[in-house]
């Protein structure tokens, strides 16, 4: 979801941006240390939202923690956020920095979103000071997404990302980006494993937003039925559904 969804509010955003984060909290930790977090003396967190991210870096680091994001509703609730946080509005294209002025430049869900990801990442590579880290936390790749049985469950996901603007096969392309920018690094895929229970947890958040972003995509009726059918194969034990998300730490050249 971008901040162009008219569908959501911010409270239904910072919701979601919520369970996301959970997902993926113990690879998220992992990586703040591969990133030498705990060292930094300035972050930028690319594309902040609400800010779920950008606390969590703060409450792991003495660094000076820089939230930025273009969306003002986004921004206007993480300043309610505790935290000694500087939250900045201004776009990932023109970054409001100094060249080189800070250690670390991470983003969490956000590349997928990027019209000119080409200037973005020239961006973070000009404020990244020699030898800073750009740690990119989580990209999806919808078109590599997988479901069983097929229920098209991923196939309206994918048209109503599309529909915002999202770039579907965005994980893939990390290892190009980063090389088109000037920037070594590695990328990986975050590991998973199949839990039905947590699943069963997610299922009736995932579907209320569901019923919101995907309206106009197909009839009330018809996603009713889809969501049956979904908790029925999850009950009988056959449903699988994984999304791939990528994963890079690059450093700029000393
Ligand atoms: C899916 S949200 C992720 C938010 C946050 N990183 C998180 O994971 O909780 C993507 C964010 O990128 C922001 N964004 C998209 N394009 C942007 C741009 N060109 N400049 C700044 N922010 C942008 C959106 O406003 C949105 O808050």
């Amino acid at each position: 979801m971008n901040s162009k969804s008219s569908f959501l509010s911010v409270e239904d955003w910072d919701r979601q941006l919520c369970r996301q984060a959970e997902w993926l909290r113990p690879h998220r930790f992992l990586q703040y240390r591969h990133a030498g977090l705990v060292h930094a003396k300035s972050v930028l967190d690319l594309g902040c939202g609400t800010g779920r991210i950008t606390v969590e870096c703060s409450e792991k680091t003495s660094a000076q923690v820089t939230g930025l994001d273009f969306d003002p509703r986004k921004l206007e609730f993480a300043r309610s956020l505790p935290g000694r946080i500087k939250w900045v509005e201004g776009s990932a294209f023109d970054l409001p920095f100094p060249d080189e002025s800070f250690d670390i430049v991470l983003c969490h869900y956000v590349l997928l979103w990027l019209e000119d990801r080409e200037r973005a990442l020239s961006e973070v590579r000009r404020v990244l000071a020699p030898g800073g880290c750009f740690l990119i936390l989580c990209e999806p790749d919808y078109n590599a997404a997988i479901e069983e049985p097929d229920l098209g469950i991923v196939d309206l996901y994918r048209k109503s990302l599309l529909r915002e603007g999202a770039d579907l096969s965005c994980g893939r392309k990390l290892p190009g980006m980063l090389s088109g920018a000037g920037m070594k690094g590695r990328v990986g895929v975050v590991n998973f494993s199949w839990e039905p229970d947590f699943w069963h947890r997610e299922l009736k958040a995932e579907q209320d937003l569901r019923r919101k972003t995907w309206k106009d995509l197909v009839s009330p009726q018809k996603m009713e039925e889809l969501f049956k059918k979904e908790e029925d194969s999850l009950d009988k034990g056959e449903r699988f559904f994984w999304l791939p998300m990528f994963y890079a730490l690059a450093k700029k050249k000393q």
